[in-house]
């Protein structure tokens, strides 16, 4: 049985002031014991509040990205070792910003993905069709070869520890929701695409959904057989909205 997922993906947003009444929030209206586990992906700087706040509760944390090389000369940039070093169970790889604004191909998110899996990470490894493919009817062969890259590079053993996250570059931070129909047929073809190469891994592993999700939104797309919860933006940022889809989780 897959436990639903709700992870809020904090982008390029924060305070520290802010990271402390969040994480407070967070920490008081969730329980271990409750129906969903709750992940933040907060920007580097607040990884170390971060940790200080939520070590030893029932909320992990994570990276934005990595850098795949290991550490040297890379300015600017954090490795794989520093997220472990700052507790971190998690690490988003190949986020459609990513792959948008800073030119990540798919060779590079496979990279990443390895060197996450290498240092002990649970990558979250986020794929999505824009606007125009869906509209051309290439969803499937684009979330299909997302995969594939991932794949080829890292082995189907490596998604043992590993989650998805199908986001539709068209429903992010617009307000346009997937329907949890278009979601869930998605969500199936990716876990057929791994059933053929991993049944237990294809059953195992959780396919977030993400995309504009929210309080009102959530509890239909998560109760999609294929859906495991849920990669949230915008709606993550405040306690009260990211514990109302923790609170729509059944
Ligand atoms: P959104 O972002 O919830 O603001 O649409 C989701 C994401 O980019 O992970």
């Amino acid at each position: 049985m897959r436990k639903i997922l709700v992870a809020g993906n904090w982008k390029m947003h924060g305070s520290k002031s802010m990271v402390q009444s969040l994480l407070k929030g967070l920490l008081a209206g969730s329980s271990a014991g409750g129906a969903a586990e709750l992940a933040v992906f907060p920007s580097f700087p607040y990884l170390a509040q971060t940790e200080s706040i939520l070590a030893g509760s029932h909320i992990k944390w994570g990276g934005q990205t990595l850098n795949p090389n290991p550490q040297g000369a890379h300015s600017g940039e954090v490795d794989s070792e520093m997220l472990v070093d700052l507790g971190c169970h998690y690490v988003l790889v190949g986020h459609s910003e990513r792959r948008a604004i800073y030119a990540e191909s798919d060779v590079d998110v496979a990279l990443r993905f390895s060197a996450a899996r290498k240092a002990g990470l649970e990558p979250v490894l986020c794929v999505g069709e824009t606007r125009e493919e869906r509209e051309a009817g290439q969803t499937e062969s684009v979330v299909g070869r997302q995969l594939d890259a991932v794949l080829a590079a890292a082995g189907i053993a490596a998604f043992d520890s590993a989650t998805i996250a199908y986001e539709p570059v068209w429903a992010i931070g617009t307000g346009l929701t997937a329907t949890p129909a278009q979601a869930q047929c998605v969500h199936a073809f990716i876990r057929d695409k791994l059933s053929s190469l991993n049944g237990i891994i294809a059953g195992e592993i959780k396919i977030l959904y993400g995309g504009s999700v929210n309080g009102s939104n959530a509890a239909e797309l998560f109760a999609q057989i294929d859906i495991d919860g849920g990669l949230v933006g915008g709606a993550s940022l405040t306690a009260e909205d990211f514990l109302a889809i923790y609170n729509a989780v059944a």
